[in-house]
């Protein structure tokens, strides 16, 4: 009883989950305002995504991943619009690389390249160059990418405000031996609906659960308030909402608990992108954490003894919430006494009901965020079928987080059939296939 009700308001009741979808739906609409009476916290980008691919894209392209667990540079060719084949290379950021000056993270993209090209002699080929940059960015055009804010792990100086693709392009000249064409910079959501759609022609959302999470959408050209006057021949335009940063003008107040608020104050960027922090794979396990010292705090758990281990920031993973899902799912405690074994805690079975259900609780209240936000989208496009192309960590690796959304989805949208795909990798094919349609394009205009 007493567990119950400390961890009350991460039990969204069904006027709550009503209310959050009322204001993701008006500050849908504010974002998508050429006035608006108050600023939205939803950017609704521009992406300014020309086309999907038609089929005939050809060539070999290079595709650059920031933003996410692994950054990589991934070698791409593609013959009649698919990808044939594919090399990819992983590097680690180092921490005072993510954390440094602008300048310095840039040059060790550049050198990554570098190497990645050298390794395999692709030198003096001047391929084409997709850069998914997983952060909000405003698009001035395909190849214009203004970081908005950093988010997640990233925090360099310098950046904010600057166009990604030139000081992506500035570091290639300064090393002045490697030879790419930048021609598309993207999010990685909008990645992923590239993917899903060459996979799936009913797709029309890109989904990212990952370290953090965000979506785009097809949008009406027509419904695009803020474009009145512009860009009169398009008719329909993929947005990327940023739903990461839903709330932080203050409108979501209401479902903040007290763990949600202490995941904010120890994260690197506090008061940015609190949507996100709900659920995001850097930070669900971390909620995890904040109730369970709580509630040992209380007495309620490990007989009021949290260990060393447990009170570290970022001592419960995410991954640790995923196995003991799986526990959840397969009536079995093993992941679940793994976990505490790690954290070094003397637990009783009572301990692990206790740890197995907030993981429950935890990952439930995600599902429904997401899946009200999903849910908006759908019946917004209003298109018969709809398939959702889905990428990131959580999504991947939760066991039971697909069949939760499913559920919720088809509760909160009940006219709009979907379904949901997961696009592996799909943001990093997407950024070879935005090339190879941004090339086609080139040659046709010219
Ligand atoms: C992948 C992308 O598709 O999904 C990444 O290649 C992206 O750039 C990622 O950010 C999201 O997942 P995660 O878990 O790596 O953040
Ligand atoms: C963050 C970024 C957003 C990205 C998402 C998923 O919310 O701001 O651009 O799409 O993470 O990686």
């Amino acid at each position: 009883q007493k567990v119950l009700e400390l961890v009350r308001g991460l039990d969204l009741t069904a006027d709550t989950q009503k209310k959050i979808r009322d204001v993701f739906e008006s500050e849908m609409e504010l974002g998508l305002a050429k006035n608006p009476p108050v600023a939205s916290s939803l950017q609704m980008e521009n992406t300014f995504l020309p086309e999907l691919c038609d089929g005939s894209e050809e060539g070999d392209y290079l595709s650059l991943d920031l933003g996410g667990t692994n950054f990589r540079v991934i070698w791409l060719r593609i013959k009649s619009g698919a990808v044939v084949s594919e090399a990819v290379q992983y590097y680690q950021v180092p921490e005072d690389v993510r954390l440094g000056p602008g300048v310095k993270l840039f040059d060790f993209l550049a050198e990554c390249i570098h190497n990645f090209m050298d390794g395999r002699q692709l030198k003096g080929q001047n391929l084409p160059l997709g850069f998914t940059f997983s952060f909000p960015m405003t698009q001035q055009g395909l190849d214009v990418g203004i970081l908005v804010s950093w988010t997640k792990s990233f925090n360099c100086s310098g950046v904010v405000g600057e166009d990604a693709v030139k000081m992506l392009n500035d570091a290639i000249h300064r090393r002045g031996d490697t030879d790419v064409d930048v021609i598309a910079v993207l999010n990685d959501t909008t990645g992923t609906l590239v993917q899903g759609a060459f996979v799936d022609r009913k797709c029309a959302i890109g989904l990212i659960l990952g370290t953090g999470s965000n979506a785009c959408y097809i949008e009406r050209a027509d419904r695009i308030e803020k474009w009145e006057g512009e860009h009169k021949d398009v008719k329909e335009v993929v947005i990327d909402v940023e739903w990461g940063a839903f709330g932080d003008n203050g409108v979501l107040d209401f479902i903040k608990t007290e763990y949600d608020k202490e995941v904010d104050r120890n994260s690197l960027l506090v008061g940015s992108f609190t949507f996100e922090k709900h659920f995001g794979g850097k930070y669900l396990g971390e909620i995890v954490r904040c109730v369970l010292v709580r509630l040992t705090k209380e007495g309620l758990l490990f007989q009021s003894n949290a260990s060393e281990e447990l009170l570290q920031h970022g001592a419960f993973t995410t991954r640790f919430v995923s196995l003991i899902e799986e526990d959840n799912v397969n009536g079995v405690d093993v992941n679940t006494t793994g976990a505490l074994n790690e954290l070094k805690l003397a637990f009783n079975k009572e301990d692990i009901e206790i740890v197995k259900y907030i993981c429950w609780l935890v990952s439930d209240r995600a599902a429904i965020l997401v899946s009200i936000c999903t849910a908006s989208l759908l019946e917004r496009m209003d298109r018969p079928e709809t398939t959702v192309a889905i990428d990131g960590s959580l999504f991947k690796h939760h066991p039971r987080l697909k069949s939760f959304m499913e559920k919720y989805i088809a509760a909160m949208a009940p006219a709009n059939k979907f379904q949901l795909m997961l696009a592996e990798d799909g943001s990093g094919k997407g950024a070879g296939l935005i090339a190879a349609i941004a090339s086609r394009l080139k040659k046709q205009q010219a």
